[in-house]
């Protein structure tokens, strides 16, 4: 009885721990299809841009990225404009989706 009750529980946190972390890939994919991929795309930006690839970069390096644009570090017309209305939750699910698509 125990044992079944301790599994169980260990179940249910096994369970919710994985669709937080799918929460929070689908509000970034949401965010990635509705914002970023009409200049990035999603696998990959289209041929002839001038767009950088974001499928399948390192995580940290993407959020750096936002940040730094969000706080204007780092310049950019577009991109200061664009993170400059997204949340921390937003960058870390965005970067999450995007560093996890394979390009
Ligand atoms: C209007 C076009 C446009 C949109 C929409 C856009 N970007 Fe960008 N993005 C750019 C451009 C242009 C650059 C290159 C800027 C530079 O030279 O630093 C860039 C650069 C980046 C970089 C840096 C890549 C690198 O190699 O260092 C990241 C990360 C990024 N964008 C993420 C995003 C995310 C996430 C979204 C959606 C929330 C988004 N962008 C939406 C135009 C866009």
């Amino acid at each position: 009885m125990k044992l079944t009750t301790l599994s169980g529980l260990l179940l249910v946190g096994l369970v919710s721990a994985q669709s937080v972390n799918a929460a929070s890939i689908y509000a970034g994919q949401a965010k990635a299809a509705a914002v970023c991929s009409q200049c990035h795309g999603i696998r990959t930006p289209s041929a002839d841009a001038p767009f950088p690839l974001l499928a399948g970069r390192d995580v940290d390096y993407l959020k750096t990225a936002l940040k730094q644009y969000r706080d204007k570090t780092r310049k950019s017309e577009l991109m200061n404009a664009i993170a400059g209305s997204l949340s921390d939750d937003d960058i870390n699910n965005v970067a999450t989706y995007y560093g996890r698509l394979k390009p």
